[in-house]
């Protein structure tokens, strides 16, 4: 079976001219090539959220292959110095990953890679968690099923874009019971009782019917048929999009897969930047803006 690593060379050869990309050459587009090469031609300040779920270390060898995780941050770093680049001041940098189990441990790349982008000039500003809903039952000699990932958040400063009413959600049944009957602590702000230095005013959220939410984020993996064995729920970057930009903004997706990002921008009116090395991802994605969209 022919492997992203076999196609490799054929599609490095396809190659910009120009010594920079003009923006109307990358708006709305879907690019194939190495994502390092191509932002290197794209102008600095570019994109105002970056998206992305990276080939993980080794573990999709025959689909688009795969970095060894020993290499991983190696591999990562020059390509994650242009996303800082490209990304505009105000911008922020998503980045959905997990590391694997290597030798009945947990490889530490992720964690490596953390220390070295904050060493590059990003900001580790949040880490959200992606739950996944919908996993399937298993039995593992020394763990349980995997059923969450990290969606790490970087930025290039301290203020940065964010929409937080834009993710609000129904308070939910707690606050029936909790909120009826309100005691003489509920009506003050008050320390929390578990030393957590926290304080709190309960009585705020009376007569409210939506409250800003956790860094939890409890989706469902894609489970339909995309022609790509890694890909994420639309769910996960249209949450990103609506927190993080508004209408009209670009998104970049570098390694976009099968377009999930794409289908996200497009329905929340953004425009896009997808780039993926294989080819074929390409024309799965192109489909999915015409079903996915409409
Ligand atoms: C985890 S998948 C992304 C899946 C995507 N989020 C989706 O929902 O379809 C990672 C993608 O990175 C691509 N890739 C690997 N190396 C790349 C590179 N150097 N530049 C651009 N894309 C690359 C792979 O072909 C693969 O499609």
């Amino acid at each position: 079976m022919e492997t992203y690593k076999d196609r490799m060379p054929r599609l490095a050869s396809i190659q910009i001219e120009k010594p920079f990309i003009e923006l109307e050459e990358i708006t709305n587009k879907y690019l194939v090539g190495d994502c390092l090469e191509i932002l290197k031609k794209t102008k600095k300040d570019t994109f105002d959220l970056i998206v992305t779920s990276p080939p993980y270390a080794d573990s999709r060898k025959d689909s688009y292959g795969g970095i060894h995780p020993d290499k991983y941050v190696e591999w990562f770093l020059p390509r994650s110095k242009e996303f800082l680049r490209v990304l505009k001041p105000t911008g922020t940098f998503i980045l959905n990953i997990k590391e694997k189990v290597v030798n009945g441990e947990r490889h530490i790349y992720v964690i490596d890679l953390i220390k070295e982008l904050k060493k590059q000039g990003w900001l580790w500003t949040e880490e959200y968690m992606w739950h996944k809903k919908n996993t399937h039952p298993g039995k593992w000699p020394n763990r349980f099923r995997d059923s969450w990932e990290r969606c790490l958040q970087f930025n290039k400063n301290k203020k940065f874009n964010m929409y937080q009413e834009e993710v609000k959600v129904p308070m939910g049944d707690w606050a029936k019971s909790r909120l009826k009957n309100l005691n003489d602590n509920d009506k003050k702000r008050i320390t929390s009782a578990v030393g957590s230095g926290f304080g709190k005013r309960v009585s705020n959220w009376v007569g409210k019917d939506k409250v800003y939410p956790t860094n939890v984020l409890h989706l469902a993996t894609e489970c339909g048929n995309k022609s790509h064995s890694a890909v994420f729920p639309v769910d996960l970057p249209e949450w990103f999009i609506k927190l993080f930009t508004k209408e009209g903004d670009f998104i970049l997706d570098p390694f976009a897969g099968s377009g999930t990002t794409a289908v996200a921008s497009l329905r929340q009116k953004r425009n896009y930047l997808m780039i993926d090395i294989v080819e074929n991802y390409k024309k799965e994605a192109e489909k999915r803006l015409i079903n996915e969209t409409n």
